[in-house]
C-alpha cells in the first residue's frame, strides 16, 4: 500500500485581506487543508521572487501567495505589482518546471469561504501534480 502525497505549501497572505480572510475561515470553522503554513506580511507587494525561490530551495511543493482584490489593496497598488512580479517569477520558473506550483490569487477580509476553497483547490492540484522535482529523495 503506498502513502497518499501530502503536499507541503508555503502561503504569503497579505495582513489587511487575505491573512483576516484565513482567520475567518478559522473563526468560522471553516475546514480547508492543513497543508499550508502561512507567513503574515503587510502586503502581497513585499513578496520579492528570492522568497519564491527560497521557498522551493527549502523543499516546498508549492508556493500560494493572496492579496487584496485589485482596487483595495492599502498599498494602493502593491497587488498590481505583486501580479507583475508573479508572472514574472512564473516565467522563470518554467526553466525549472516549477512554473505550475506558483500561484496568486485574491483573497478579502470578507471572504472566509473564498480562503478555504484557494487552499483547498491549490493543495488538490499540487497533490495531482505530485512532489517537487527539487524534493526527490535518490536515496
Ligand atoms: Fe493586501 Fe496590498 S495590502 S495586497
Amino acid at each position: 500500500m503506498t502513502e497518499e502525497f501530502e503536499p507541503s505549501i508555503l502561503a504569503f497572505c497579505c495582513n489587511w485581506c487575505s491573512y483576516a480572510g484565513a482567520d475567518l475561515a478559522g473563526v468560522s470553522r471553516i475546514q480547508y487543508p492543513t497543508n499550508i503554513r502561512i507567513i503574515r506580511v503587510m502586503c502581497s507587494g513585499r513578496i520579492e521572487p528570492a522568497f519564491i525561490f527560497e521557498a522551493f530551495k527549502d523543499k516546498v511543493d508549492g508556493v500560494l501567495i493572496m492579496g487584496c482584490h485589485i482596487g483595495d489593496c492599502h498599498y494602493l497598488e502593491g497587488n498590481v505589482n505583486a501580479e507583475v512580479r508573479v508572472n514574472n517569477t512564473i516565467e522563470a520558473l518554467k526553466h525549472l518546471g516549477l512554473d505550475d506550483r506558483l500561484r496568486l490569487e485574491w483573497v478579502s477580509a470578507s471572504e472566509g469561504a473564498r480562503f478555504a476553497e484557494v487552499v483547498s483547490n491549490f493543495t488538490e492540484d499540487i497533490r495531482k501534480i505530485g512532489p517537487s522535482p527539487l524534493n526527490t529523495d535518490t536515496t
